[in-house]
């Protein structure tokens, strides 16, 4: 757990943004794998950002207005019997003093004691979810509200999706958010480097996944995300995770694997040639692309547009793919009609953080989100020639020579005061660092 003054920290800074206003949060539903077996429990991001609180079956209310309670928890009462099938509750009377909270209930005095911090919100902040059951208990709330209006004249007049206000804070990591996401980059930092030893022809790709997999475990971490172990064409499926194919001498492998340490995430590609030499073809290829992540990466600094990382890759891997033939025409307009798509499909990157792909606006409309000190972002451009890649109207027939590689490359880089610092650089990328 973060310390205590953290998550009060942010309580106070999201009731400063909230003024008359109360913001509920919904704990995360358990998951069920199959049957009644359950996964493991991981709270929901916002919830977790605010309170630390590790339990299903939980509310939280940020009330500023309220004259007594400003920050009050529904959770789980004790139950003995409970607890020895699914583990510890924390209770109602400990989380008051654990969590710090103002005031604690159990969950299912929820409907009794919630109408209290909202008669006198101008506002409900509530972002709605999966749980269509609760959406409707916060809207059935509000309408019930709704109907003394007249009488009182108090009340909340409207709800705002709480992300606008919480998200935006999310996005700038503290310094002990950076103690954590610096951890989780050293452990898969540390997982690319003892798999890759493992990566031969012969071996499947799950026995690397393992090797990845086991390094996460031995530091605490868990899979961000199903690892990606993707040899040979695979390497060309985007989310391929079978993991179930022999890796052959030449094949390049592709691996996408992230750590998530004390809820925070890292998120890491690596290609390289399992016999320690790139073919021709798949030099060129890796090379383009580490071109394009390495112009990327220059474009991370602050002030400079959230997009234009993406844009610099772009022009690259357009430029060098007009070069080998790959595409042609005018640059500027295979850029502005995306005709480059069958060759490199997604986005440079995305925000990193609590979650994989974490919270935050990309771009405000037409006008740009400007990159800010203490921002995390992924930059991950690569290059995918399909086996049965179809080229797109007007562009070049892909000759069989190339088809089969897929190559990305993947960091998470901190915005900084001066630039940008490269979190998980301690997995090599250079060409002369991945062959013998
Ligand atoms: N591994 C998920 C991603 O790269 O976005
Ligand atoms: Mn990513
Ligand atoms: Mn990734």
């Amino acid at each position: 757990m973060t310390n205590y003054s953290e998550y009060q920290q942010r309580r106070e800074q999201l009731m400063a943004k909230i003024g008359n206003g109360t913001a509920i949060f919904r704990s995360a539903p358990m998951a069920v794998m199959h049957n009644d077996v359950e996964y493991a429990y991981r709270q929901d991001s916002d919830f977790f950002y605010l309170t630390g609180f590790n339990e299903p079956e939980a509310v939280a209310v940020i009330a500023p207005h309220h004259e007594e309670h400003k920050f009050i928890l529904f959770v789980r009462p004790k139950d003995p019997e409970k607890e020895t099938w699914s583990g510890y509750r924390t209770g109602v009377e400990a989380a008051k003093e654990l969590y710090g909270a103002d005031e604690t209930f159990p969950i299912n005095e929820l409907n009794e004691k919630l109408p209290g911090y909202l008669k006198k919100a101008d506002k409900i902040y509530y972002r709605l979810g999966r749980d269509r059951h609760f959406n409707d208990t916060i809207l059935r709330h509000w309408q019930n509200l709704i109907r003394v209006y007249p009488k009182t004249g108090t009340g909340p007049i409207a709800i705002q999706d709480v992300g606008t206000v919480l998200h935006p804070m999310r996005l700038l990591k503290s310094t002990a958010e950076l103690e954590q996401m610096r951890k989780a980059a050293d452990i898969a930092v540390d997982a690319h480097n003892y798999a890759m030893k493992f990566a031969k022809a012969g071996q499947f790709e799950y026995q690397i996944q393992a090797e990845i997999e086991y390094i996460f475990s031995r530091n605490g971490a868990t899979p961000a995300y199903p690892s990606i172990v993707a040899s040979g064409a695979n390497s060309c499926i985007l989310h391929y995770i079978e993991n179930n194919r022999q890796m052959q001498e030449n094949d390049l492998l592709l691996i996408d694997a992230g750590a998530a340490y004390n809820y925070y995430n890292s998120d890491i590609t690596r290609t390289f040639p399992i016999s320690g030499k790139f073919t021709p073809e798949q030099k060129i290829i890796y090379e383009l692309v580490l071109r394009a992540q390495q112009a990327a990466i220059a474009e991370v600094k602050p002030g400079n547009p959230y997009k234009q990382f993406h844009d610099t890759a772009v022009r690259v891997l357009v430029e060098g793919l007009i070069d080998l033939k790959l595409l042609k025409g005018n640059i500027d307009e295979i850029i502005e009609k995306e005709k480059y798509k069958h060759l490199y499909m997604h986005r440079t990157g995305h925000w990193l953080g609590l979650d994989v792909h974490d919270v935050g606006v990309y771009q405000w409309g037409e006008n740009p989100q400007n990159l800010q000190p203490g921002q995390v972002l992924t930059v991950e451009p690569g290059i995918y020639i399909g086996p049965n890649i179809k080229p797109v109207e007007g562009q070049p027939e892909v000759d069989e020579r190339w088809r089969g590689i897929g190559v990305r490359i993947e960091d998470d880089v901190l915005v900084t005061a001066e630039g940008n610092e490269v979190l998980t650089a301690g997995v090599p990328k250079l060409v002369e660092e991945l062959e013998d």
